[in-house]
């Protein structure tokens, strides 16, 4: 499996009609994981670079609702761009995946939706030691 079929972009239903939108995420539904923590970043900007860190048990799936920002996702082999630019689009980023986010657009919002509770144990954030543990 490619890395990009490791990580898909997820299109999430509309729902919305005349007085908005509406777009419905449900764990082990739209997504494939049971959400235990959800978090949100906003006020970043063009200059910062965040994440710069793999998890050992969380997954994650990214989604700006407002605004748009770039993911950078690499397995220390194969790297690739996500441009999130739509609140009905996701990337689903799973266990042991190194990811970077940047290029936030001022008015950006990204949800972040994850499979555990916080542990900053679970958090490699040296990519020589990222490296090290996915060659094992
Ligand atoms: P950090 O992991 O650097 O954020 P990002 O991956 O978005 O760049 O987290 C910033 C700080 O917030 C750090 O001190 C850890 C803390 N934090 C929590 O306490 N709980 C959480 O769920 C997250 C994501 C971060």
């Amino acid at each position: 499996m490619d890395l990009k079929e490791k990580c898909p972009v997820l299109h999430f239903n509309d729902l919305g009609d005349e007085r908005g939108k509406l777009v419905v995420i449900e764990g082990n539904e739209s997504i494939p994981f049971d959400i235990k923590r959800v978090f949100y970043i906003y006020g970043s900007d063009d200059t910062v670079v965040r994440g710069q860190h793999a998890n050992r048990d969380s997954e994650f799936v990214l989604i700006n609702v407002a605004g748009t920002s770039k993911v950078r996702i690499t397995d220390g082999t194969e790297e690739f761009v996500v441009e999130l630019n739509k609140p009905m689009m996701g990337v689903y980023i799973p266990k042991m995946i190194w990811k970077d986010m940047y290029d936030f657009s001022s008015d950006s919002v990204l949800l972040v939706l994850a499979s555990t509770h916080y542990d900053g144990k679970e958090y490699i954030r040296d990519y020589q030691e990222y490296l090290k543990e996915i060659k094992i």
